[in-house]
């Protein structure tokens, strides 16, 4: 008679010392086989963890026979009798038992899997996710898929228990900007025109606050055809939100409430709310981006005004052109090997800057000097000035940057975040959350001589600033504000524009026609005619989220079957070239020749 593997007594961690002396019928995969002194010894590994199994010829010969069958990855179900383990395996959450079997069925074998189910693989990335059926069987990829079910419906949880209402929004439907280019999907039944997947829900959520749901969340996938890197997937899922008659505190609170949630539920950890806020300015001045990481120090200082009475040409010419000089300064820098320095000096060069000018803060006698680098260029007076704006002591490292203020910041916050890395300033145990707020509402692009919207073009000015869209878009503040946790944007929103003018005056200052107005947002200013009550929402990344959680590196190792860098599934080999007859039905024509991957 087969084993009735349907009848399973329990998952194999929960084989525990209360079931000595009991009965019991497990399933799962052969972890490791091992044969000892004439015994056979297997550990049964299903989605909870490991148990071991013991196949003693003196008690059941058939079974011992076959266990001698047994390899890597078969599927098997066996029943035995669970009985204290003579050498107990403290590692282990079942090591003080062992289950000394009496039936095995194998219900199915294995190939020698293309590599070793281990937590730690060293085996290249592109064969774990070709094989991603065999990877997720490891136990940090099913932790992760775990704790990412635990996060999503802690989520649910909570806004359910807040009033809020799940609602659906579609797939198949038109571009909703959010800065992204569209996955379009063409329509046979119109030939000719496409449905753009939604980068967001964005419109839609918008919509249902004007059709009076007045709270409604969503947990939905998003699709965005831009660059990827380890925290963007073409598609991903959103915790998406949406509130009518709120303030910007009102949705920030509410998040704040979910994210601490979330902490004490995974992790056990009581995070302080209100978080801490910063202005979009202040994030830029101090951290050089909109997404700071707090966990360190390492702030950045203007020091522009000093520069000038330097004697080096690449401060003065910079702050002539009208740029900026700002600098960090590394605690305990000084000590860096010419090797690091170089290092640092060649990537930052690698994301665009023509160099690193560097001063060492050094004794000599009873007198603080600077020493190597730029250090020649500065008289002894300026560099006391210098040394005290920088807060520097000695043995300290201060690295400069000097041009146009985004660049500057831009490369300030990349050696900001790369030193800290290299010289493990980062704390392991920090989560520091923290809003951004006040962000602009514009910003200028000079490439194409025109304006875009900082966050999406249905974000609210701050009142005051609504007659500036028309001559001063770039002082116009945005009611957006987004969430950040150790350096990384969990989220962002805003308070939406209610008013049709308003909303139309933004997109006139995105050069958009009013032409193209309706044939773009018509249903949503048509929306806008009919009482739509002031409303703000916000999305977070889920993937993201759980990325944080788990302390993961890659949003690749929270998704079960996510994209490479080049955008595609190595699973399935997505995405392929159709048949002729696909795209003769779709009136179709390729400009070339498929490019398969
Ligand atoms: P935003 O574009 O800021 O806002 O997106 C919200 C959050 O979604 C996550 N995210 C991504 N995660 C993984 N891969 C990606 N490619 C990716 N792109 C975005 C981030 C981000 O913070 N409709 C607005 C929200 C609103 O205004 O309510 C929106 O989508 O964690």
């Amino acid at each position: 008679m087969p084993l009735p593997y349907n009848q399973r007594t329990c998952y194999c961690a929960e084989v525990g010392p209360d079931r000595i002396g009991q009965t019991v019928l497990l399933v799962g995969w052969v972890h490791v086989r091992r044969n000892l002194g004439g015994m056979i010894f297997v550990d049964l590994r299903d989605r909870t963890g490991l148990v071991q199994l013991k196949f003693d010829p003196s008690i059941a010969a058939a079974a011992h026979e076959t266990a001698a069958k047994l390899r890597s990855e078969y599927c098997i179900a066996v029943r035995g009798d669970v009985a204290p383990r003579p050498d107990p395996n403290p590692h282990l959450k079942t090591g003080a038992v062992e289950v000394t079997v009496r039936e095995l069925d194998i219900l199915s074998s294995s190939e020698t899997p293309v590599f070793e189910l281990l937590d730690e693989l060293e085996t290249n990335e592109e064969t774990r996710l070709e094989y991603r059926f065999l990877d997720l069987r490891r136990r940090p990829m099913q932790a992760a898929l775990l704790t990412r079910h635990r996060i999503v419906k802690t989520i649910r949880d909570y806004f359910d228990e807040h009033g809020f209402v799940e609602i659906e929004t579609p797939f198949l439907t038109k571009s909703t900007p959010e800065g992204a280019r569209d996955y379009l999907v063409p329509s046979r039944i119109n030939p000719g025109t496409f449905y753009a997947l939604p980068q967001s829900p964005q419109l839609f959520k918008q919509l249902l606050m004007m059709s009076g749901f007045d709270r409604y969340m969503q947990i939905v996938r998003c699709f965005r055809d831009e660059d990827l890197r380890a925290d963007r997937q073409p598609e991903f899922t959103q915790l998406d939100v949406e509130m009518s008659f709120v303030q910007p505190d009102d949705v920030l609170r509410l998040i704040e409430g979910c994210l601490a949630r979330l902490m004490k539920v995974i992790h056990g950890i009581d995070v302080p709310t209100p978080f801490p806020r910063m202005t979009y300015d202040e994030a830029l001045r101090d951290y050089g981006i909109d997404r700071p990481d707090t966990r360190y120090d390492l702030r950045i200082k203007d020091v522009t005004e000093l520069a000038r009475k330097s004697s080096f040409g690449v401060f003065t010419e910079a702050i002539v052109a009208g740029g900026v000089v700002r600098g960090v300064r590394v605690p305990g820098g000084a000590s860096m090997t010419r090797k690091e320095i170089d290092t640092l000096t060649e990537d930052l060069k690698g994301i665009g800057a023509g160099g690193l000018p560097l001063v060492k803060v050094a004794a000599e006698g009873d007198k603080v000097v600077f020493q190597t680098g730029i250090a020649k260029f500065f008289t002894p007076e300026v560099a006391a000035e210098l040394r005290a704006a920088m807060e520097a002591e000695v043995g300290d490292l201060l690295l400069f940057c000097a041009g146009p203020a985004p660049e500057v910041c831009h490369y300030l916050a990349w050696l900001r975040e790369t030193v800290a890395r290299r010289r493990n300033l980062i704390p392991k145990d920090k989560w520091n959350f923290l809003w951004v707020v006040e962000f602009p509402m514009f910003e200028f692009h000079p490439e194409d001589g025109r304006y875009y919207a900082v966050h999406h073009p249905f974000t609210a000015p701050r009142d005051e600033d609504i007659p500036r869209l028309e001559g001063d878009p770039l002082g116009c503040r945005a009611k957006a504000y987004d969430v950040v946790l150790n350096g990384v944007e969990l989220g962002g929103g805003s308070i939406r524009i209610h008013r049709a003018d308003v909303q139309q005056a933004v997109f006139k200052r995105l050069q958009l026609t009013p032409e193209e107005q309706e044939l773009k947002f018509g249903f949503l200013l048509r929306a806008l005619k009919y009482g739509p009550p002031p409303h703000g929402g916000i999305a977070l990344g889920v993937d993201r989220i759980v990325m944080l959680l788990t302390g993961k590196d890659s949003l690749r190792d929270t998704i079960a079957f996510p994209k490479t860098a080049r955008a595609a599934c190595l699973l399935t080999a997505a995405p392929s070239p159709v048949a002729q007859t696909q795209l003769d039905e779709l009136g179709l024509r390729l400009a070339a020749p498929p490019k398969p991957m």
